[in-house]
């Protein structure tokens, strides 16, 4: 890092500027539980796929530091002072990595697409967007063309990756189209837990093009928080058990899509999905997050699978809303099974459709 360059942009008052719409994303294989010493390193590899109609929009602009201020945070706007402590604890622990921050005050506009509280990881979407933007920002300090050049070994994507992931683990994976792994696995050329990585290799094309329909079953604030679920992993009586399924289920599942291997592909998503839950009523103290209309949900979807034999199959991420994973060939069918069956047990008939594997837009 240049850190005099970056000074004498400041003496000259210059302002950087930068901005991102960046997509939520999907875990088909779970990140749950943190490895102990380090920032935000995953207990165990995980892979997902980004969701490009859910997304977050950021600008930023870096401004010469106004009245000892790190950054100033407004939503769609309007200040936001419920969000300003994660963002200011993100800006402490990136603090050492880029020393650039000191000399600035960071002017963060964001907003997401969709409704806050539906339980979509917001903070994914979020925090992607918020280290693209940093990312870029500190290429242009650099003097280095936007979008090109290596800070600390890492490309423009690794990096906006690594930073995002210090702000939310799970943010990490949004920064691709292909299927992004985080934390270190042997089936995964280049992987890392410091960043996710584009699957390598082909995807069979029957693992291509697959959409996902949100459930809405609560939209109410979760009981218990993703951070606080993670760390109750350490003195998890099955976490030694679980990481090692995950690792497993990590190469079968790559296997499953290089090859398209659909059942397979099944089988592991809704497997993952319940051994997330399951370390949840299991944690001490135990909690539940799923709903009665989560079960009835996938009830519903197991009946429709097993009568229609149809690509199809659900997912859960820490709340009590089902994602529903289908082939985008179905799209028809699909969409009139979630009309005529699931709207019933979705709160106030809500759910929210994407396709997957869409990678950020600059929008600066
Ligand atoms: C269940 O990324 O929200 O969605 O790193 O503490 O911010 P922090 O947690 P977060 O955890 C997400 C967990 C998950 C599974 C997943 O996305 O892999």
């Amino acid at each position: 890092m240049n850190v005099e360059h970056a000074q004498n942009h400041t003496e000259n008052h210059a302002i950087y500027s930068a901005g991102y719409q960046c997509p939520s994303n999907i875990a088909l294989v779970k990140y749950w539980g943190k490895k102990s010493g380090g920032v935000q390193l995953p207990a165990n590899p995980s892979i997902s796929w980004s969701l490009g109609d859910l997304y977050a929009s950021t600008v930023v602009h870096a401004m010469p530091r106004e009245n000892d201020q790190a950054f100033v945070f407004t939503l769609g706007g309007v200040s936001k002072a419920s969000f300003e402590p994660k963002i200011a604890s993100f800006l402490t622990k990136i603090a050492s990595d880029c020393p650039w921050l000191i000399d600035f005050t960071l002017h963060i506009d964001s907003q997401n697409n969709f409704p806050h509280g539906t339980g979509i990881a917001s903070s994914a979407a979020g925090f992607g967007a918020l280290g693209l933007c940093l990312a870029h920002i500190e290429q242009l300090i650099h003097g280095a063309p936007a979008l090109d050049g290596r800070v600390n070994n890492m490309d423009f994507w690794q990096r906006s990756s690594y930073l995002s992931r210090i702000g939310s683990g799970s943010a990490c994976r949004s920064m691709f189209d292909k299927p992004a792994v985080w934390g270190l696995s042997e089936a995964v050329n280049g992987s890392s837990d410091l960043f996710a990585v584009p699957l390598d290799g082909e995807i069979h094309p029957d693992l291509q093009g697959w959409k996902d329909v949100v459930l809405i079953v609560d939209d109410g604030e979760k009981s218990v928080s993703s951070t606080d679920g993670h760390a109750l992993l350490e003195a998890h009586p099955y976490a030694g058990a679980r990481f090692g399924q995950a690792q497993k289920n990590l190469g079968l599942l790559v296997e499953a899509m290089r090859s398209g291997d659909v059942q397979r592909f099944i089988a592991i998503v809704e497997s993952e999905a319940l051994q997330l839950h399951s370390m949840m009523m299991t944690s001490l103290p135990y909690y539940v997050l799923m709903r009665p209309n989560t079960l009835a949900i996938i009830e519903k979807i197991w009946q429709f699978r097993e009568s229609s034999g149809l690509p199809i199959c659900f997912t859960l991420d820490a709340g009590a809303n089902v994602h529903l994973l289908y082939d985008g060939k179905i799209d028809k069918t699909l969409m009139n099974f979630v009309n005529t069956t699931l709207l019933p047990y979705c709160k106030n008939g809500q759910y929210l459709c994407s396709e997957t594997g869409k990678r950020p837009v600059a929008i600066v």
